[in-house]
């Protein structure tokens, strides 16, 4: 083999070695970038804890409502959104509340009304699409105040 092709394969091996170690560390830090990215809210570990419960019910909520939707069911649909709706909403934490940020407040306001809407309509006898729109709205505000904000430990 000739110094030259020696020399060539060597300098393709290095590039694709550069090009594999890049892309791997690209690939890694891209979530991580975006976490770091969200804005931080220190809570308690009650708030921690009361908030991370009522946020799994409200996932359990569109859990309900989608069963309910899928058959045509709407008084199911109304108490599965109902468990998410006014009642969430006149229990958010006032420690809370006092500190986080306010686009923070009116995102977890919104998240609330809207299952109230979503309700209402249901209770009204509004039609799927209806109730569709309703529920991409709600989860728009899920999806907003999760990509802005991350709770991290009081001290
Ligand atoms: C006002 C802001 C806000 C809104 C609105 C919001 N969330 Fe969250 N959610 C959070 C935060 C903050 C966390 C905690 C993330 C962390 O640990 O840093 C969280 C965590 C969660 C978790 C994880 C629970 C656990 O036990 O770890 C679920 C599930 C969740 N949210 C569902 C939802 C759903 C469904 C909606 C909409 C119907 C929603 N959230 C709307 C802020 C929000």
């Amino acid at each position: 083999m000739s110094l030259t092709r020696l020399l060539a394969i060597i300098a393709i091996t290095l590039w694709g070695v550069t090009a594999a170690v890049f892309a791997a560390l690209q690939f890694q830090s891209g979530p991580q970038m975006h976490a770091a990215d969200r804005d931080l809210i220190a809570v308690s570990a009650d708030e921690r804890k009361f908030v991370l419960k009522e946020m799994r019910l409200m996932l359990e909520s569109l859990q309900g409502i989608m069963m309910a939707l899928e058959v045509g069911d709407n008084e199911a649909l109304a108490e599965a959104a109902a468990g998410s709706g006014n009642v969430m909403l006149a229990a958010l934490p006032p420690s809370l509340m006092a500190k986080a940020p306010k686009d923070f407040r009116v995102m977890a306001k919104g998240a609330h009304q809207g299952y109230a809407r979503i309700e209402a309509a249901a209770r009204k006898g509004e039609g799927k699409d209806k109730i569709i729109s309703l529920l991409a709205e709600v989860l728009g505000e899920c999806t907003a105040c999760h990509d802005s904000y991350r709770f991290i430990d009081q001290p």
